[in-house]
């Protein structure tokens, strides 16, 4: 299967995916207030994680690029949609346009589309410094992602197999890179032991892209004869991940995905410690399922949800969730028990 079909099966498997395992969204409770002492007009959604500013904690997580006209309609509806909410964008990998002109456009329309906005871009750990730079001026980036996807890479067939210089290429884009460097995981979560790597080499953002959403596992499986289905739930669910991160590294600029379904879950994720969340097949679905005008109305709900349980907790802007009153339970505090 070539570079580009792949990419095609990848929506359409996102897309097909309606069934989740358990989310650990799901087992954490925040702790209702009946008092409040705001008033719904000094609610703000502004958010600042290091230097990014944004209009939003939410924000749209990479997914495609350099399929072809398929990816290209839906990177550009995705970029319409962003600028119109104004949401920060990260594109899916341009490993591919990096070696093959033909598909810069898949990404250039996002920056089109959104042209004073954020776009981020997104390279693999195996890149060059010159690839990094190419990527980031290809958008005229804000950030750059760069994705740990060890897990995918081994359950494709025809994936990568060697990652044994990678800590070192990423260290070296650190240093030669001015905006922020992201580094995310895209469904497997970071452990505490990965974010003492990354902070020993002068990482500062770390996105956790968690289990409990998109599985690369199933979705790689599906491609292979010999399924090798009990990998299917590999990974660190989100909201630990979050709590693994922030005991190994403490002052990272922590961002949250995987498995974040709405606005109730993006508000657990940043009481959890995130600075801000992505979403990534859920805005996906929604764009083929309801086009452009659906996926705006998702973005108001989700808004809309953040906003509700920010006025109820008494918080005025995002940077206050962190920490307050919640509970956990089953496999997510007996997690957390275990490993912090
Ligand atoms: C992704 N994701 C992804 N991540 C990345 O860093 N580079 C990439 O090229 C892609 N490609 C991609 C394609 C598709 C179709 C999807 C749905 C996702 C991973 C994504 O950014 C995110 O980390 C995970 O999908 C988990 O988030 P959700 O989907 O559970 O919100």
């Amino acid at each position: 299967m070539s570079r580009a079909q792949r990419k095609i099966s990848h929506i359409n498997e996102v897309v097909k995916q309606t069934q989740f395992e358990p989310s650990s969204f799901d087992e954490m409770d925040i702790i209702h207030q009946s008092l409040t002492p705001l008033n719904w007009d000094q609610l703000s959604l502004e958010t600042k994680c290091g230097e990014l500013s944004l209009r939003s904690p939410l924000f749209i997580n990479a997914m495609t690029g350099g399929g072809g006209f398929k990816t290209t309609e839906i990177n550009q509806k995705l970029a319409i949609a962003a600028h119109e909410k104004d949401l920060a964008i990260a594109v899916g990998s341009q490993m591919s346009a990096l070696k093959d002109e033909e598909e810069k456009n898949t990404y250039e329309v996002v920056r089109r589309e959104h042209p004073n906005g954020t776009v981020i871009a997104n390279i693999g750990t195996e890149a060059t410094v010159n690839q990094a730079l190419r990527a980031i001026d290809m958008l005229e980036a804000n950030a750059l992602q760069i994705h740990l996807n060890v897990m995918q890479e081994l359950i494709m067939p025809e994936g990568d197999r060697d990652f044994s210089d990678r800590l070192q290429n990423i260290e070296q884009i650190i240093k030669n890179v001015s905006i922020p460097v992201i580094i995310k995981e895209v469904g497997f979560g970071i452990s505490k032991e990965t974010a003492l790597k990354l902070k020993n080499i002068g990482v500062e953002y770390i996105d956790v892209g968690g289990r409990g959403g998109t599985s690369f596992s199933k979705i790689e499986n599906n491609r292979r004869e010999d399924r090798l289905q009990s990998l299917n739930n590999w990974g660190i669910p989100t909201l630990v991940s979050l709590k693994e991160v922030q005991a190994a590294y403490p002052s990272a600029h922590l961002i949250a995905s995987g498995g974040i379904r709405h606005g109730l879950d993006g508000v657990k994720a940043m009481i959890s410690g995130a600075n801000m969340f992505g979403m990534a097949g859920p805005m996906l679905r929604t764009l083929v399922d309801e086009e452009v005008e659906g996926l705006l109305k998702k973005i108001d709900s989700i808004h809309d949800e953040i906003k509700i349980v920010m006025m109820t907790l008494g918080v005025s802007k995002p940077s206050e969730l962190k920490g307050r009153p919640h509970v956990l339970f089953g496999k997510t505090k007996d997690w957390i028990n275990q490993r912090l």
